[in-house]
């Protein structure tokens, strides 16, 4: 759109969208609406002069560079879940790639049925509709994935140094700023869709974390002290994650898990590790090809965990 100065004439725009002069104008009241300032100048045309700092589908999907990741993107302002709302959709049919982003969410979900904390404005509440040419097994290598894909996103808008606790939690000085939660629908060993669900605290201030929560829990904006743009985080997560989920799917899981390692919290050192049905003491190791934590414990025994917790 920036051939000249930035103004696009009202007929290109006509001419690319299929639509009307008239149309085009009553979509440029609408993003005026919506919070955009627009310049329209005759025989030049429209020119944006800036975009509202708010999450709506035209702020997240304005300068979106990737080729299928949120091309159908639905926000809302509360939901129940947007696991919920991704659910729905991919039963509907929804390509893989639509993505469900909300302001609030009253009845968010966290890993292991616990509830997730999902203020209004104050973070990212994302849910991302993936139909992988996978085997169910392979599933858990994808919130592995995701995991890297936000570390290196607070690495690049910020001088904060994120390190990933099996499976998924990003802590930022040993407090937890984001959880993944990964849902699957299978059927005859093959993936039918993945619904990833996506929970960062971004502007919360100190006093917003709930009491107890306050000794393990943070915000990028109380480690990085200062506000984050949300939806522009949310591009640079959507133009990430499609980068590194197209590189998994034509390589493998290989150059993820190097990723992963290099973020890898208490990799070296001894842990609890805690299953359904037991709680002992063991040195992290790191992850295997297929993902499984790899751990050794008192007696020199290398173990593989599928499903288990690392304790604070
Ligand atoms: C965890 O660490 O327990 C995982 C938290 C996942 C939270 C996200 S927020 C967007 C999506 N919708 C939900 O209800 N949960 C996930």
């Amino acid at each position: 759109m920036d051939k000249n100065d930035g103004y696009v004439s009202g007929q290109q725009l006509s001419d690319q969208l299929e639509i009307s002069r008239t149309a085009v104008w009553k979509h440029m009241k609408e993003l005026e609406k919506d919070g955009y300032k627009i310049e329209a100048i005759q025989r030049k045309g429209y020119r944006i002069i800036s975009s509202p700092d708010k999450v709506s589908e035209n702020t997240v999907q304005w300068g979106l560079n990737t080729d299928w990741l949120g091309h159908q993107l639905y926000h809302y302002k509360e939901v129940a879940s947007t696991q919920d709302i991704a659910h729905q959709l991919a039963k509907q049919g929804k390509p893989h790639g639509t993505v469900v982003i909300a302001d609030e969410q009253v009845k968010g979900k966290g890993r292991m049925s616990r509830p997730w904390h999902s203020p209004k404005g104050k973070g990212i509440w994302m849910s991302i509709l993936l139909r992988p040419d996978l085997v169910p097994v392979q599933a858990p290598q994808l919130t592995l994935l995701a995991a890297t894909v936000l570390a290196e996103v607070f690495i690049q808008k910020s001088e904060l140094k994120p390190q990933i606790k099996w499976p998924n939690d990003i802590l930022i000085n040993h407090k937890k700023v984001s959880g993944i939660l990964t849902e699957m629908q299978a059927e005859h060993d093959q993936i039918q869709y993945v619904v990833l669900g996506i929970g960062i605290n971004v502007n919360q201030a100190a006093d917003d974390i709930q009491g107890d929560l306050r000794h393990k829990a943070s915000s990028l904006r109380i480690e990085s002290e200062e506000e984050w743009s949300i939806a522009e985080t949310i591009q640079c997560i959507l133009h990430q994650f499609e980068k590194t989920y197209d590189q998994f799917m034509s390589q493998g899981f290989k150059k993820v898990k190097n990723v992963w390692e290099k973020y890898g919290y208490k990799i070296g050192e001894q842990v609890t590790i805690k299953t359904m049905k037991r709680e002992w003491q063991a040195e992290l190791i790191g992850i295997e090809p297929d993902g499984a934590l790899k751990a050794r414990d008192q007696k020199g025994n290398e173990e593989k965990l599928y499903s288990a917790e690392i304790m604070w």
